[in-house]
Formats: structure tokens, C-alpha cells, sequence
């Protein structure tokens, strides 16, 4: 008996291409035919290219990825994890991810959900998928790159292939990029000839249409290279710089105002301002002389090429930080007995503590004589990296600057006054009138509402508050009428109220709607401003019900989680509903566009 082949029918929910496509598939498989003619035909590989960032890396290496991938010929995409869905990855047959770590070991927030989901959701398996992890971090942290990790680990538990094996890298990203992307093109290349398609030679599914496929909402476009970027900053002159907290404050901030009328240089409210710093040189000549070091000796920095020594420590290497990694270079090297016991496994407590309390001049000292050669310094210590900080102007108001509102880190640890990198550079070493290399870094999720009648709430502790005051100047020079409400908490109400008077006039005046501060060290016990958010549970409710847009911005350790969790209590208190339908509500705000954070 002759089988019968089955076909689809006219009207079923396909392109003509499409049917084309299963007709022939379907035809191939009930008849012993050969494939029709339409499966031999060398269609460029599809690839998406998927990324998730918080400060750009990795998007940035994705958009540069995804150009040489289409001028290599294939057909790739790039696309935010951001309100990607885990079942559309199950129509892919070819994904590269990109994605760095955040918070402690976490996804960043605009790859959050998707993980979830991939997480959660036990289907779709993704079998025919074949991809590539591409991990960001930085190896000061302990969870180096962890959420690449895991997601690589998670799509393989689900059946999916790797293309080559996951490549984790440290904040220096050209040299493990370049060498990853040779390899990702020899396999791709293998693919496409043949070599390692999956056993089915099945031919390339054209893609589907909009009405069938889950369509990728965030699908990006090749930005136009700006002129001044990270590689290529901008000297901007310091035009002013003047205290936010008071001198009876237990800290520094400042108010930093860089002059960029000759740049060329635009920005958005919300986006930061990257600050390429310098080490203190007084710690780079202590760290020559404890060495015996001239500093004249001359060494190799990749990008910069041959440099002084003293040029490499005080521009381009970390030297106020430890990391495993240099623990073990430098105790294996020196055979230190301490150091190389610290390693053991149990010791991780121990290491951590050690790690944190010091920076290279204390293993130095601790550990005298192991260095002799300014070349096995040099390639221990990290890539000293751009200090980003959320820009506190608008470019309708504050025309031809760059505001910056700085929080000045300083500690004393092992009995030595210690500084931040970045932040004491600009406090104590640059004077106004001296220039500073900056770039913009954008960020596109964390903007203003576009309809200017749209309520927005914004909850911006410490140094938290910058992008707020951005955002403030911006609506009111946009003469936006939706009402803004402010949350703002620091440490006490007499020294750390940044930009009071401001803040104060904008309330008189009405365009400040509602200003609620929480100062935690005015009393005996904390109130934070996740307290006063609960306090006002009902008119923040209310303001939700509005339509209102919520902003969170500064420390991602503690605060961010804690107003999400006042956030999630409000919602489910207000909206009387259980725990999983305020998750549903929130992550409905996020989807909608509603919920924005930038915190670190
Ligand atoms: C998107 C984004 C926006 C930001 N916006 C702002 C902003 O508007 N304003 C702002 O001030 N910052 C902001 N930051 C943080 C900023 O980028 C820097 O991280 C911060 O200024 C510290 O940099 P630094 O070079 O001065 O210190 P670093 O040299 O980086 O030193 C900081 C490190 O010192 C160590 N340390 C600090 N205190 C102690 C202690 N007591 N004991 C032991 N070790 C300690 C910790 O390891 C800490 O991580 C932002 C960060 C991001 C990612
Ligand atoms: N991840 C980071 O590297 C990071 C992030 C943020 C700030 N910092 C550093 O911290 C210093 C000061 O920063 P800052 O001025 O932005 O802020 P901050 O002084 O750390 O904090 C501002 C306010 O937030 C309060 N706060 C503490 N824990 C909170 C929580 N769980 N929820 C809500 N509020 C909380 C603080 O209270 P109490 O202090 O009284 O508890 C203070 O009143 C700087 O040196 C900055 O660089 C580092
Ligand atoms: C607040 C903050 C937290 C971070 N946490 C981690 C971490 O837990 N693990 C890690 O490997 N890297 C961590 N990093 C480093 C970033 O992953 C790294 O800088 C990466 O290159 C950033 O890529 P992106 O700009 O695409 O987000 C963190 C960076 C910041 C600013």
C-alpha cells in the first residue's frame, strides 16, 4: 500500500515559503523520493546574536560581532536578552550570548527574566540548538562571571550543543574577544560547508512570520560609531567643583562639573559618565622602591605598547587591589608559605578577609623578594578600568557640561590610609582648570517616560540621586506635566541633604510633587527610604494606578533589594494580592517599561 504523504493546506498559518518548506520536509520524510531540490540550496547560516549588559561591554562586543558576522556573509541578528522569551530560542538553531555578571554572581537586570524563565520552564528543550558563551566579569569578584557560566551550564542541561567551549573574561576584553572570534568563525565556517550540522540534514526552516513566530521585541540596530568613546575619550577640563555633604559629615561628596562645549560629546538624561583614572603616584613610588625599581625600565602594555614602568603602574594596572589569581601567581612564584596556604579550599573565608583588607603593596612587603623582573609584575597585575558615574545635568538645561556627583571612597585598613582609585584622583589630584579623559556611556534603559503626562517615582539614595536631578532639570526644561515624586535618603539631614536648596525650591515651586527623605542616622534606629515607599504604601499605590514610571538608582548590594522588596509588599498589600501575583504585577511593570534600575 502506497503511504500517503500529507501535506499543509493553503490556508494554514504560513508564508508560501514556509509551506514550500514543510511540504518538502514532510515529502522527503513518507517517501523515499529524494529531498526536494529546495533542501540543497545553500542558505546563508542564520545566527543570533544575543546580549546582556548593564554598562555596555558586552553589548558593544556583540553589535562589533554581529557586523563581521554579516560581512562574513551570514545572516545574523543581534538582540537584548531583554523581553526575549525562552521559547523564542527554541526556534533558533545558531545563538552566540554575550552577557557579563552582576550584583553578586547575578544576571544583569535586562537578562533577569529571560534566565528565569529558561531556569523555570522545563520545555522547550533545546536540542537543536547549537551556541557559544562569550562570559564578562571581573576577577576581583569571587562569582567571576557567573552568570555566564551558568547560563552556558543551563543550555546544555537542556540538550542544547556548544559550538566551542565558553570563554570567561576579565574586564580586559580585547585580546580573549579577538582570540574567541577567530574560533567562533573557523566553526561557523565548518558549519556552513557542512562539517558539523546535526545528523538530520535538515534543510534551513525559512523564518517565520510575525503572526507565528514569538517576535523579538528588542531586536537592535547597528548604532553609528560615536567619536569620543572609551578608547578614544574626550579631555574634558574640570570646570567646578564644589562639597554636597557638609564638613561635619563622616564622607566626601562632590559635585564635579566638566566642561564638554568643545567636544562634540551628546548625551541623555540617564546616561553615566566613564572616568579613566590614574593610581595615586605616591603608592607608584612607594611600590618602585620597595622593588628597587626605577621605574625607567620599560615594559609592554597591550594597546598602549612599549611604556616606563612608572607610566604602567600609574595609568594602566590595578594596584590597590588584590585578586586570587595574582595570590597564587605571586605565591607560587615566591613559594610564600602563607600566601600559597590561604589557597586551600577551606580557606576561602580567610582569603577573602585578606584579599579585601589590602593591595599590592602589603603582599609586597608581606612577601619581600620575589619579584626581580618589572615583566613578572606587569603581567600579574589587572587592567586598570574607566569609573563610571550617572551624570547629575540635563543637556536642555545644563548646556555644554557634564555633571558628575561623587562619593569620595576612603577607609583605613591595616594601618594605611587608603583611597578609591577614581573617586580621590578627582578629589584630591585634579584641580579645576586640568583635564580628565571621559566618554559617555549610554543607557537606553534608563530613560524618561516618553509621554511627558506620565507620573514618575524616583528612588535615588546617596549618590543615588544623580540621574533624579537630571531628570528633574530635563522634564521641567521639556515642560513635561506629570507629576515627579522623589525618595532621597543619606546619612543625616544636616550634612549629607545633597542638593537641598534645589530640591527644596523645586517643591515650592510644584515641580517637585512629592519630596520624601529618610536620613538613617538622625535617630537611633535606621529609616531608610524603603520605610518612607511603605509609609506611603497607599498614595504610592495610588501614583501606580496613574500609570507612574519607578526609578531606582545607587548601591545594588542592600538598597536596590530591599526597596524591590517594599515595592513587591506595596503591591501585594495595596493590590491585595498573594506573593506571585505582586511578582507578576512587577514583572509586568518591567515589561512594560515601567520599572528601571541603575545600581552598582
Ligand atoms: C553605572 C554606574 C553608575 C555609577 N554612578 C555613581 C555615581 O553617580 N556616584 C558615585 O559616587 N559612584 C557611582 N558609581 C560607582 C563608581 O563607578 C565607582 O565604583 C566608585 O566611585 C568607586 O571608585 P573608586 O575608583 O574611587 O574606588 P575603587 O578604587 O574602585 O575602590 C572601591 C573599592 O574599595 C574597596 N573598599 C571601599 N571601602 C572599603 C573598606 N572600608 N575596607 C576595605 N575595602 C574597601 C571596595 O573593594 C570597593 O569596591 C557608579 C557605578 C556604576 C557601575
Ligand atoms: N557597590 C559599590 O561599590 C558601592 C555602591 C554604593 C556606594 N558605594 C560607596 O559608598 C560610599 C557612599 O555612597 P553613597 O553616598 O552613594 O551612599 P551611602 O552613604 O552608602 O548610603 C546612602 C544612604 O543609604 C542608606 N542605606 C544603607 N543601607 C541601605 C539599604 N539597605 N536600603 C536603603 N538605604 C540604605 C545609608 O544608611 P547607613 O549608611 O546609615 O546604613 C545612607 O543613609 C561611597 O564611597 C561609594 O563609592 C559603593
Ligand atoms: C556593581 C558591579 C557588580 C559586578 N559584579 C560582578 C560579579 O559578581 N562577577 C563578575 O565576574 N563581574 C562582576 N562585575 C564586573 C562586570 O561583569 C564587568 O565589568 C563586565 O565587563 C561588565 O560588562 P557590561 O558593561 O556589559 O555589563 C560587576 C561590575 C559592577 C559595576
Amino acid at each position: 500500500m502506497t503511504q500517503m504523504v500529507p501535506f499543509v493546506p493553503d490556508d494554514a498559518p504560513f508564508s508560501k515559503e514556509q509551506r514550500a518548506w514543510l511540504n518538502g520536509f514532510l515529502a522527503g520524510m513518507f517517501s523515499s523520493a529524494p529531498v526536494p531540490e529546495i533542501a540543497a540550496k545553500p542558505a546563508p547560516l542564520k545566527i543570533a546574536v544575543f546580549y546582556g549588559s548593564q554598562t555596555g561591554t558586552a553589548e558593544g562586543l556583540a553589535r562589533k560581532l554581529t557586523k563581521e558576522l554579516k560581512a562574513k556573509g551570514f545572516d545574523a541578528t543581534l538582540t537584548s536578552l531583554e523581553a526575549y522569551t525562552s521559547a523564542a530560542l527554541a526556534l533558533e538553531r545558531y545563538a552566540i550570548f554575550l552577557v557579563s555578571t552582576y550584583g553578586q554572581g547575578e544576571a544583569p537586570d535586562s537578562a533577569q527574566f529571560f534566565y528565569e524563565q529558561v531556569c523555570v520552564e522545563h520545555f522547550p528543550r533545546y536540542e537543536n540548538l547549537q551556541y557559544a558563551v562569550f562570559a564578562l566579569g571581573d576577577r576581583h569578584y569571587e562569582t567571576f562571571c557567573k552568570f555566564g557560566i551558568d547560563l552556558d551550564n543551563k543550555l546544555l542541561s537542556l540538550g542544547a550543543t556548544r559550538i566551542l567551549d565558553r570563554v570567561e573574561c576579565d574586564v580586559e576584553t580585547d585580546g580573549p574577544f579577538a582570540r574567541w572570534k577567530d574560533e567562533l568563525f573557523k566553526r561557523l565556517d565548518a558549519i556552513s560547508k557542512g562539517g558539523q550540522q546535526p545528523a538530520a540534514a535538515t534543510p534551513e526552516m525559512p523564518a517565520m512570520p510575525p503572526s507565528v513566530a514569538i517576535a523579538s521585541p528588542a531586536l537592535v540596530r547597528e548604532a553609528p560609531p560615536a567619536t569620543v568613546t572609551r578608547d578614544n575619550p574626550y579631555l574634558a577640563p574640570l570646570k567646578e567643583k564644589l562639597p554636597l555633604t557638609r564638613d561635619g559629615s563622616t564622607k566626601t561628596t562632590l559635585h564635579l562639573t566638566w566642561s564638554i562645549a568643545e567636544s562634540g560629546i551628546r548625551y541623555e538624561p540617564g546616561d553615566a559618565c566613564g572616568i579613566i583614572p590614574q593610581n595615586d603616584p605616591a603608592l607608584v613610588e612607594d611600590i618602585l622602591n620597595l622593588l628597587r625599581f626605577s621605574g625607567e625600565e620599560q615594559v609592554e602594555i597591550q594597546k598602549a605598547g612599549q611604556v616606563s614602568l612608572k607610566e604602567a603602574l600609574r595609568h594602566h594596572l590595578v594596584i590597590t587591589k588584590l585578586n586570587r589569581k595574582l595570590i597564587e601567581r605571586y605565591a607560587t612564584m615566591g613559594q610564600c608559605k602563607r600566601l600559597l596556604g590561604l589557597l586551600a579550599p577551606e580557606q576561602q573565608t580567610h582569603l577573602e578577609q585578606y584579599v579585601y583588607e589590602r593591595g599590592l603593596i602589603d603582599i609586597l612587603e608581606e612577601c619581600p623578594g620575589v619579584i626581580h623582573n618589572p615583566v613578572d609584575l606587569v603581567t600579574m597585575l589587572p587592567r586598570l578600568t574607566p569609573r563610571l558615574y550617572s551624570i547629575s545635568s540635563s543637556p536642555s538645561v545644563h548646556a555644554g557640561e557634564v555633571h558628575t556627583t561623587i562619593a569620595v571612597v576612603r577607609y583605613r585598613s591595616l594601618n594605611r590610609e587608603r583611597g578609591g582609585v577614581c573617586s580621590t584622583l578627582v578629589a584630591d589630584r585634579v584641580p579645576v582648570g586640568e583635564r580628565v579623559p571621559i566618554y559617555i556611556q549610554p543607557n537606553k534603559k534608563f530613560r524618561l517616560p516618553e509621554n511627558p503626562d506620565t507620573p514618575v517615582i524616583m528612588i535615588g539614595p546617596g549618590t543615588g540621586i544623580a540621574p533624579f536631578r537630571a531628570f528633574l532639570h530635563e522634564r521641567r526644561a521639556r515642560g513635561a506635566k506629570g507629576k515627579n515624586w522623589l525618595f532621597f535618603g543619606d546619612r543625616n539631614a544636616a550634612n549629607d541633604f545633597l542638593y537641598r536648596e534645589e530640591l527644596e525650591s523645586m517643591v515650592a515651586d510644584g515641580h517637585l510633587t512629592r519630596l520624601d527623605t529618610a536620613f538613617s542616622r538622625d535617630q537611633e534606629h535606621k529609616i531608610y527610604v524603603q520605610d518612607r515607599m511603605l509609609e506611603n504604601a497607599p498614595l504610592f499605590w495610588s501614583w501606580l494606578q496613574d500609570g507612574a514610571s519607578i526609578y531606582v538608582c545607587g548601591d545594588a548590594s542592600r538598597m536596590a533589594k530591599d526597596v524591590d522588596a517594599a515595592l513587591h509588599t506595596i503591591v501585594s498589600r495595596q493590590g491585595n494580592i498573594d506573593h506571585d501575583g505582586a511578582k507578576e504585577y512587577v514583572r509586568q511593570l518591567k515589561d512594560d517599561h515601567r520599572y528601571h534600575r541603575d545600581v552598582y
